[in-house]
């Protein structure tokens, strides 16, 4: 009793205390399709919900200059900005300045979410952040078109080839001379590094770097599957794909300017949306499977996490569970198909009417590749950056992967010290 009565009293002072000192919070969100409006509605309800003031800070849309923004902030201790946005790749590179969310979030809570995204969070026993939303990459396609030419969506790369190429020429000699057969995300970024990983984990060819932290890449099915993606610069895909992230493909998929398109759920809701070209005529399923392999989707996603230098912790650790709450999940799910982070949304009749592939697609999102940023740690950036500088001479060059991907090793092996990350 008389305890009670000290945590009841303890909780008023609190109160009392939080009342009085409303706290103004920056959080950076990303920038990609709707997210920093979302993030801003999102943050405004908190606030008024509070007291509190939220300031949302946008993000660059490339995931590599969002890293390189973030590092220097954190880097300089700064107290700027409380609230992160990080990308599934980043705890490892980040976490020495994040806060540890253990003890601050109850166990219901946590275990709420997919025990693979919370353990991806948790780096030398510290929760460094809360689960927002997942991502896996996709295929878009033209259902009206595939079905107009008397195509299915593909299973195989080679029978995306054979699609593309064909639909492609149909359509411009009936006069749509901009249509295209594929984008993707081809710039020298992190984007290019998953959709690579991709190609080369359908094609048997690894995840770069084993789970004992050997690295792998060096091997005839990558360099096959690298060569096949080079080839498609130029013929099925436009040049300027080697300069696109996610946005720049959306936008010519969804302006009906192409028959296929790799992305990440976001783009769903944006192409079903009022006055969007091709709304009612996509379908999406899993990504083709490469010779002898199957398909692969590459684990994406982003999860919240506390600055270690916020001057505003409790405040931003409630901003935070708020935002990654079941209740918000369900709505960006809905409204933005962001996919949850709870096994239990994917059966919720709202989340299944918005968007029907996720019903399809449940195992293809439970059974995703993840990069190996688990195995290099801090050092994941770098590798990365190697990969993808390397895939980008390959696709813009029109392959040569065998010799590229052997001087990539010899880098990788330097990287890592010989596999010991
Ligand atoms: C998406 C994914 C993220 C990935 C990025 C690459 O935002 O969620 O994990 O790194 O795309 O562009």
């Amino acid at each position: 009793m008389h305890l009670a009565k000290c945590a009841a009293l303890a909780a008023t002072l609190l109160l009392a205390s939080t009342a009085g000192r409303a706290a103004t919070l920056t959080i950076s969100c990303g920038s990609v399709g709707q997210e920093t409006k979302e993030c801003q509605d999102e943050s405004k309800v908190w606030a008024a919900k509070t007291g509190n003031t939220v300031k949302v800070l946008g993000a660059p849309q490339s995931d590599t200059e969002r890293l390189a923004l973030y590092q220097q902030y954190l880097a300089a201790g700064s107290a700027d900005i409380d609230i992160y946005e990080i990308d599934v790749i980043w705890p490892g590179v980040l976490g020495s300045h994040l806060a540890d969310l253990t003890g601050k979030i109850d166990p219901a809570t946590i275990s709420a979410h997919f025990p693979s995204i919370i353990a991806n969070n948790t780096v030398g026993g510290k929760l460094l952040a809360l689960p927002f939303f997942t991502d896996a990459g996709v295929l878009y396609y033209r259902r009206d078109l595939l079905e107009q030419y008397g195509f299915k969506p593909p299973a195989t790369w080679a029978d995306l080839e054979t699609a593309a190429k064909a639909v492609q020429e149909k359509e411009r000699a009936a006069g749509r001379t901009d249509m295209q057969g594929f984008v993707w995300q081809g710039k020298a970024y992190e984007g290019l590094t998953v959709n690579a990983l991709e190609w080369v984990a359908s094609s048997q060819g690894g995840a770069i770097v084993d789970t004992d932290g050997k690295v792998t890449v060096n091997n005839l099915n990558a360099a096959k599957a690298l060569d096949r993606a080079a080839g498609w610069v130029g013929t099925i895909s436009p040049k300027g794909v080697l300069n696109y992230t996610e946005e720049e493909g959306r936008g010519v998929f969804q302006s009906g300017n192409a028959v296929f398109m790799r992305n990440w759920p976001y783009a769903w809701s944006l192409g079903q949306s009022e006055g969007s070209p091709v709304r009612g005529k996509v379908g999406v399923s899993a990504l083709p499977a490469g010779d002898g392999g199957t398909s692969a989707a590459v684990l994406g996603g982003w999860q919240l996490a506390v600055s270690k230098y916020s001057k505003n912790q409790d405040a931003a650790v409630d901003l935070v569970k708020y935002l990654c709450s079941e209740e918000l999940q369900k709505d960006r799910a809905i409204h933005f198909s962001q996919n949850p982070t709870m096994g239990a949304l994917y059966k919720d009749a709202d989340v299944l009417k918005a968007n029907p592939f996720y019903g399809d697609l449940y195992d293809v999102f439970t059974h995703t590749v993840a990069r190996p940023s688990r195995v290099a740690g801090p050092r994941y950036a770098q590798l990365s950056s190697a990969f993808e500088a390397t895939v980008h001479d390959v696709i813009s060059n029109g392959g040569g992967a065998t010799d590229k991907l052997a001087t990539l090793q010899k880098t990788l092996d330097r990287l890592s010290r010989n596999g010991h990350w």
